[in-house]
Parts: C-alpha cells; structure tokens; sequence
C-alpha cells in the first residue's frame, strides 16, 4: 500500500461534465512534462471517453481485453499517447456488462496496477455512485474531487464526498450491527432519530468501544479527499473549494486539500476535439497554467510523503462563515442519499 500511496490518484465527482476527464488529462500532461513516468486509467466504465480526449480513436487494446483475459498482463494493453511520459489505459465498453466488473476481476486489476512502474497513476471516473466508482475511488489512497462553481455540481460533490465516506464505513463496519445502525442513522435523512453530524457519530461509536471508535477515525484521517474546482470565472468563485471544505469539515469531520482551481479556459474548450494535438504542442493556456499550478502541488504531496513527513500537511480547519452557512442549506435540501 505504501507504493500505492504515492501514486495512486482517483478523479471523481459526483456530476457529469464538470471536467474530470479533463482534469485527468490535462494534470496527467502537465506531470508529464514535469519528467514524470504518468499512466492514465479510464475507469469510466461503460462512459470511457478518456482516449478520444487523448487523440487516439481507435484503441488497439482496452481494460476489456484485460477483463476478459484476452490479456494476462496489464502491461500489454497501455497506448501511448502524443505526450511523452504520459500512457494510458482506455476504458472498456459496456457491451459485456463490463461497466460493472466482478470483486474477484476488480481485485485482480488492482493487484497489477500496483506492480506498474509509473510515478503517478490517475484513474478517471465516471459521474455518479455507483458501486464501481464508489470502489475505484475508496481504493485510491489519494482522491480529488473535480467540482465547478455551479450549486448543482457542488451539492452533487458534496453529496459524492458524503457518500464514499458512509459506503467506505458501512463496508467496515460491514460485520458489527450496531455500528452498521449507526452509521444508518447518520446518512439518512429520516428525522427521527437521525445523528446529525460525524462528529456525533464518532461519539455514539464510543458507546461501541475505543477499538470501533478509532477504526472511524483512522478512517476519516486516511480518506485523503482533495478539491479541484474547474471552470472558474471570476474571483467570488474561487473561493468555492474553502467554502466546500469548512461545511465538511464542520458536519462530515473531514479536513478536505484545495488543491487548486482550473480557470474556464475558452482555448482549451475550442480545442476539445482536438486535445491529443493541443497537449502534442504544449500550447500555452489559463487552464494549462492552472494545472502546471496543481501539477506542482501532487509533486509537493509526493515528497513530503517521500521524505517521511507522512501524510501532506492539514491545512488549518477553515473557520465557518455566511456562505458556508448558505452553501450548506442549499446542499441539505438537495435529498442525495449516501
Ligand atoms: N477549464 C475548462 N474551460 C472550458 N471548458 C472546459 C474546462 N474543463 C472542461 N471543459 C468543458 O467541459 C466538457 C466536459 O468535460 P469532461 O468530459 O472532462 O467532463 P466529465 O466530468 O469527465 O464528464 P463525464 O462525467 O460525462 O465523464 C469538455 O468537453 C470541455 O468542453
Ligand atoms: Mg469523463
């Protein structure tokens, strides 16, 4: 795990088109550039569109020949891509149902991924929650969520984040009853007799024990979510991930990393159709200097890993205001069940 804890990287979000694909390619690309050995995974399955982005059209092998067996070793099935350092592994189709493998088929994929030689490895997901992406994503030492600075894409990053903690619990607590009532009690959204925070959570847990207690939170400190939000306009909307990460902080006790924001970059929209090329040329852009910014930023976390540090340094718990309080409602009259 430790190997994986310094490459490994899952890009999730619960909505659809706020750019994950593209925050993978792009923070892939910029890694790259940087000297680093980059492989991109499209675990989109069933939604893979990662080698389109990337300028390949016809991919010569898929995660479904993995799947399937059609070949043992991952290895033979990563592409090269137009950027040096930069490979990838494109997704499979949905056709044989392969949007949503089997344990034993998951497992063994992530058996081989460990073993690849690459400084970062980035598994691009696909929107929503399901049981696929929640695995990819709780599988992933480090996570980054993409959101853009639309309430619906905050309220379904929210609700993704809030989602992957109670799933990553129940899977746990997936053998102690108790904890499992619990842990009910706190995602749903029934009043009666409904635990309002994690906070009051981790104290019903103590009534279980202080072994069953510190399994939630050695949980909650290793969950390593980290914030990207995409297509910025302006200078209020920059402050979208500080205000996203105090109402965490403040009802699910998580400490979420800005990582960094993405200005909506009309070059690169325009050149969506044509991104191998735009990467190929290292064409200059906001959004590239975004992702040099947060390219920079993964580096850091890496060699503070490296040199022992641990995990990368909490930044200072995010002192609650009026448009967390704001954000918050809004994020609680949307009903996403976790
Ligand atoms: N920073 C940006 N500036 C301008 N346009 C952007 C930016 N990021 C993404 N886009 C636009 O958003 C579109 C959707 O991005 P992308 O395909 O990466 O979303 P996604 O989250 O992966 O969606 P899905 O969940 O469907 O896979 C892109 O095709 C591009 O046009
Ligand atoms: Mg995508």
């Amino acid at each position: 795990m430790q190997e994986l804890k310094k490459k490994l990287w899952a890009v999730g979000g619960g909505k659809g088109g706020v750019g994950k694909s593209v925050v993978t390619l792009m923070l892939g690309a910029s890694l790259a550039r940087q000297g680093r050995k980059v492989i991109l995974v499209d675990a989109d399955l069933g939604g893979s569109n990662l080698h389109t982005l990337a300028g390949i059209k016809y991919p010569r092998h898929t995660l479904e020949d993995f799947l399937n067996r059609d070949r043992e070793n991952i290895e033979d099935i990563i592409l090269d891509t137009p950027v040096d350092n930069l490979r990838l592994i494109c997704g499979a189709d949905d056709i044989l149902g392969l949007a949503n493998p089997k344990y034993s088929q998951k497992m063994r994929l992530f058996n081989h991924l460990k073993r690849l030689d690459a400084d970062y490895m980035l598994l691009d997901l696909g929107a929503g929650i399901s049981y696929t992406t929640m695995d990819f994503f709780l599988y992933a030492p480090n996570k980054i969520v993409v959101l853009t600075p639309q309430a619906t894409s905050i309220q379904n990053a929210y609700g993704f984040i809030k989602a992957s903690l109670y799933r990553g619990l129940s899977r746990i607590f997936s053998k102690n009853a108790r904890g499992l009532d619990l842990i009910k009690r706190a995602s749903s959204y029934k009043e009666d007799d409904r635990i309002e925070s994690v906070e009051m959570l981790i104290e019903a847990f103590k009534m279980l024990g202080e072994e069953e207690k510190s399994m939630l939170t050695d949980f909650l400190e290793n969950l390593n979510i980290h914030l990207i939000v995409n297509m910025v306009r302006g200078k209020k909307e920059e402050e979208i991930g500080n205000i996203v990460s105090t109402v965490a902080e403040n009802y699910l006790s998580l400490t979420l990393e800005h990582l960094g924001i993405v200005k909506h970059d009309d070059v690169l929209a325009t050149s969506i159709n044509s991104m191998g090329r735009f990467l190929e040329e290292k064409r200059s852009s906001r959004a590239v200097t975004c992702m040099d910014s947060i390219a920079r930023s993964l580096m850091k976390i890496n060699s503070q890993f490296e040199s022992n540090l641990s995990a990368p340094s909490t930044p200072e718990a995010p002192v609650p205001n009026e448009d967390s309080k704001t954000l918050f409602s809004a994020i609680m009259t949307h009903r996403q069940h976790g």
